[in-house]
């Protein structure tokens, strides 16, 4: 597929994937998201590819949901045409670890692909919100429950109810985001950050993000006893007894990825 709204990059075992319509400022239209879903399969099945970085522009991550693709739909049209649950999702059920880097607006639509992804890296530029309130709609692809439960319910629902924007300051203080970084060093930090999690075992980081997502799905004892079990499935990786051969013996791991 050539695609025309992203770019698709590797860098060794990342893929480095760029939201790029800078003239709509990213906005996600069914266009760019068709193109989004059909990188994020090819690099879920590249066993060569570890790890996912994906972005933005330096002045805007993603401005929303396309305002002019959707401002005629009918409720036919969304409902039938399955708007946002056809294929917005896939960024939350990718298996390999995703880091989002954004840079400046990360609002509506924006903030929630942000939020599918497994961590968010912000530059000291992001900007994050949910204004859908300002167009007569509400929050469609996640902001009103992925939100809530990241910042809490009374700032998610001061940010939903009135369409403010949280800096960059902010949104690390209530915990949106992992770590702030200097723009200009953005994009190489998240594919650093990347690279470290690529030089680790596959199965392991797999099954770590497994379990730290399954912690939202259920209760803590059965968040507990999933943990568990698949601690003690990782004993039959060999990438296990390599690990913990390499600390035995003071040499740098090997992973094999199995
Ligand atoms: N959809 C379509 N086009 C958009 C857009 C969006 N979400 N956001 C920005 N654009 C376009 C603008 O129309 C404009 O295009 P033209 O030059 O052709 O007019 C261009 O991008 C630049 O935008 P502005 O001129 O508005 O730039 P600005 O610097 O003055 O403001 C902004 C930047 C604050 C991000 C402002 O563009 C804005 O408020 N955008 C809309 C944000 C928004 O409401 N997002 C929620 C969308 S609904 C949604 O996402 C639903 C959901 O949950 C799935």
């Amino acid at each position: 597929m050539n695609y025309e709204n992203i770019r698709l990059e590797t860098r060794g075992p990342v893929a480095l994937i760029t939201l790029n319509r800078p003239k709509a400022f990213n906005a996600l239209s069914n266009d760019l998201m068709d193109e989004l879903t059909h990188a994020l399969d090819a690099v879920e099945t590249d066993v060569a590819i570890r790890a996912i970085v994906l972005t933005g522009g330096e002045k805007v991550f993603a401005a929303g949901a396309d305002i002019k693709g959707m401002k005629d739909y009918s409720y036919m049209d969304a409902y039938q045409g399955n708007f946002i649950t056809r294929n917005w999702e896939r960024a939350s059920r990718c298996r390999k670890p995703i880091v989002a880097a954004v840079a400046g607006y990360a609002l509506g639509g924006g903030c929630e692909l942000a939020m599918m992804c497994d961590f968010i890296l912000a530059a000291d530029t992001a900007k994050f919100g949910q204004p859908e309130i300002k167009l007569g709609i509400l929050p469609g692809a996640g902001g009103t429950q992925r939100l809530t439960r990241l910042i809490g319910k009374s700032k998610a629902m001061e940010l939903c109810l009135t369409g403010r924007m949280m800096d960059v300051q902010e949104a690390e203080r209530a915990g949106l985001v992992s770590r702030i970084v200097p723009v200009a060093e953005l994009i190489e930090e998240a594919v650093k950050v990347a690279e470290t999690i690529a030089s680790y075992s596959m199965p392991a980081v797999m099954m770590t993000k497994e379990c730290i997502n399954r912690s939202y799905e259920t209760t803590l004892a059965e968040g507990l006893l999933f943990e568990r079990r698949t601690f003690h499935a990782v004993f039959a990786t060999a990438d296990q007894k390599e690990g913990m051969d390499a600390f035995s013996s003071k040499r740098p791991a090997d992973f094999k990825h199995r």
